[in-house]
Formats: C-alpha cells, structure tokens, sequence
C-alpha cells in the first residue's frame, strides 16, 4: 500500500520554558491536524519517538499520556512510544509507515517530543545514546565521540577546521529563514572558528544545541490521502539499519556503515540513485557529521565530503541544498523529535510551502541518526 504524508505540524524549537513536556507535544500535534484537514477521531494509531522522557522530565508511559492530554482517550486507540536514542523519531516515523503500509490502519500519527532544558546533566543523559560502561564512563560522552571521528576523518582526508565552520555559517544562514529555528542569527566563517573548543577540533559552532520541541506527521494510505488533500506527499521508502554501538567496534570510524546501509536499500527500494534527489536534511548532531552524510548517503565517494560545502554544492541556491531548515545546528535538535521535525521539513520543500528557504524539488530524503550511527532511517519522499 502506498502510504502518503497529509498533514504536518512542529513546534518552535529552543529553550521552551514557558511550556512543558504535553504543551509542546500538543502544540506541534493540532497545527498537524490543522494541516490536514482532520479530527482527532480519525486517527487509527500513535507512534511517539521520544529518547528519556524518563530521566528529562521524570515521566515514564507518554504515549498514554500524549493520546489522553489529545483529547483522543475515549478512542482507546493503540498509542506506541518507541526509542533509539537521537533516531528514535526517524524510528516512530517508520513503525508509522509499515502500519499503513501494510494495509493494518488507514491514518496514522507520527510524532517526536522532547523536553531536554529542565535538567542540568542533559548532555550527560544524551550521551547515553552512546556506549555508556565502554564510552561514556571513560569519558568519551557524544561531543568527545564525534571530534575522534573528526580527527581521524581530518588525518586520513585532509578536512579541516574550516571546512566544518563552513557546515554551520551555511545552516546558520537557512535558520534565519526559518521562523521555528531555535538560532536565527547569521554567523561568520571567523565567529565560527573563534569559538572555544567543546571537544577538540568541536568548537561550539560545531555542535547541536541543547534544545526542546516536537514534531507531527500524519501519514495516510494512498487512497484515504486523496480525500484529505490534493498534494499529498509520498513515502518511496522508510528504511533503517543498525550497527555497533561503541565506535571502538566499527571498522572505520569515518563511516556510519547504518547509514551506508538503509541508504542504499532506501534507493533500491524508490528506484532512484542519489543523484535523483533534490533536498535533503541530515543529522549534523556535529558538523563533522553532516560532511560524513554526504559521503555515507553516496553523494560524493569517501573522503571528499568537506568538497561538497566548499564548493557550496549543499547551500541553499546549490545542486543538492542540505539541510535548508537550519539542521540541527540551528534550527535544533530536540533529541526524540528531531527524526520527525525532518519530515516535516522535506513535505514543506517538496509541496512547496518552505517560505524563504523554498527550494525547487521533487524527491527529497531525510536521515536520522542515533548516537554516532547505532542506527540510522533513511526516508525517501517524492511528490
Ligand atoms: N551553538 C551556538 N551557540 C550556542 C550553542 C550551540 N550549540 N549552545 C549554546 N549556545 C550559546 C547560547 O545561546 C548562549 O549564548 P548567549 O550567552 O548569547 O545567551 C551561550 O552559547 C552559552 O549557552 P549555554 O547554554 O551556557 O551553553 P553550554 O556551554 O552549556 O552548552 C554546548 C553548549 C555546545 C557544550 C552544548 O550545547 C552541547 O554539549 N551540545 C552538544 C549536545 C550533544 O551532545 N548532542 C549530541 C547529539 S548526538
């Protein structure tokens, strides 16, 4: 059954203090409904992504609480809360997509929440998505994982610290089009390059902020779609891979062989080659990592990634523009939620509702990754 995404809707990402954890998940899930034309009675089914509710705001069972504070406990409808560290809402979103896939229920909801800033140890708890007894304990949370991989990646093919500040100056810009983005103020290649090192060669400029949102896609089976909307988006494929958790176990660090992986059954799956594809969104949890993605997704071969952002192919007005919603960088990265908040992002590029950052497309791709590749979804959209 071919499955198609109607409706979508996000919240503002930043430092939400004025909201909590169910304002926040509400707030991105009725501007999804709103989108799409729908009530609350139609949905068959909730997927929630979300990493530790737990641990970040001290409650366990949200997917309970996210269908009651919806109004929608009188259904009874399964609500599902599923978890893969930072790809847990690139994981909702495909458990979303078999369940109108295979023709089990007609409307879905996929949706990513997290509430991050009220904690003081958030980075601590984030970087659980990594090895905690081999990594963590030693020192080595995600910040500290990901500038090992930026160094060898720096060693073995000569990238180099700017090439990474060029990553943020060019997602920073898209932030600033984007009204929901958590920074949207320009920075220079020399602002970038001046900040203080978090983890050798990651400068500040080069990480993800510590960040809350959600985010809300509906998806729908081809024909039910039709009569919701007349640009309906559709998913050519939604796959997933996983790999080892600790990167000590990898065979090279420099690649997210999970990402090399459900790429390529993704395009298998869509029939296309990444050459076919006009927008995209990665997981630039770290700079570092968005240049890894445009080699892993097999947009230039192995090494020559930092070439890509140099030569400005990955900016908004290039051949292949990336992340035009700010990324994680600047538009932020709400942990559980950022897998959707992607989606959301490549259906407004491709029906064309993006705004400012309006690029021209017809198949677009999102990648979200857990931790420094344990997993990783790769989604293919097309119009
Ligand atoms: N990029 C740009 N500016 C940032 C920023 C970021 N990532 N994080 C914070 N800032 C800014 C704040 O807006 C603030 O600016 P102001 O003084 O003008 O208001 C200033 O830096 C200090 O903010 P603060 O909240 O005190 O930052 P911090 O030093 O506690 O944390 C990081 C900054 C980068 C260390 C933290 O965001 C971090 O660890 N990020 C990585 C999270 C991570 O591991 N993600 C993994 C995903 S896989």
């Amino acid at each position: 059954m071919r499955v198609a995404v109607i409706g979508v809707g996000c919240s503002k990402f930043g430092e939400l203090w004025e909201m909590g954890f169910r304002d926040i998940m509400i707030s991105a899930g009725v501007e999804a409904l709103e989108d799409a034309n729908l009530e609350g009675k139609e949905i068959e089914a909730i997927y929630v992504g979300n990493m530790s509710a737990g641990r970040y705001v001290g409650q366990e069972h949200i997917a309970s609480l996210i269908a009651d504070y919806s109004g929608l406990a009188d259904l009874h409808i399964p609500c599902v809360r599923v978890e893969a560290g930072d790809a847990s809402g690139g994981v909702a979103l495909r458990q979303a997509y078999m369940a109108v896939a295979s023709g089990m229920h007609d409307v879905v909801i996929a949706a990513g929440a997290e509430k991050v800033t009220d904690v003081p140890n958030a980075v601590e708890i984030l970087s659980s998505c990594a090895d905690v007894e081999w990594e963590v304990f030693n020192g080595a949370n995600l910040p500290a994982l990901y500038a090992m991989i930026a160094r060898m990646h720096m060693r073995r093919y000569g990238t180099k610290e700017e090439d990474l500040a060029m990553v943020s100056v060019k997602n920073h810009k898209n932030a600033t089009l984007n009204p929901k983005a958590m920074f949207r103020r320009e920075i220079d290649l020399e602002t970038a390059l001046n900040s203080p090192y978090v983890a050798e060669p990651l400068r500040l400029f080069d990480c993800s902020p510590i960040c809350d949102g959600a985010s809300v896609v509906i998806l729908a089976s081809e024909d039910v779609a039709r009569k919701y909307t007349d640009t309906p988006i559709y998913i050519e494929a939604c796959t997933q891979a996983s790999d080892y958790l600790a990167l000590q176990s990898r065979r090279d660090i420099t690649t997210m062989d999970s990402v090399v992986q459900a790429s390529r059954k993704a395009y298998k799956i869509a029939g296309i080659d990444p050459k076919d594809v006009d927008v995209v969104e990665v997981h630039d949890s770290f700079t570092i990592a968005e240049i890894i993605a445009y080699e892993d997704l097999g947009f230039v071969e192995k090494g020559r990634g930092a070439e890509l952002v140099r030569e400005g192919v990955t900016m908004l007005d290039g051949e292949i523009p990336v992340n035009p919603s700010g990324g994680l960088k600047a538009f932020g990265h709400a942990v559980g939620a950022t897998g959707i908040r992607q989606a959301v992002e490549i259906v407004l590029q491709l029906r064309g509702d993006a705004g400012k950052r309006q690029v021209d497309a017809e198949m677009g791709l999102s990648l979200n990754v857990g931790g420094t590749g344990g997993t990783a979804v790769v989604t293919v959209f097309s119009r």
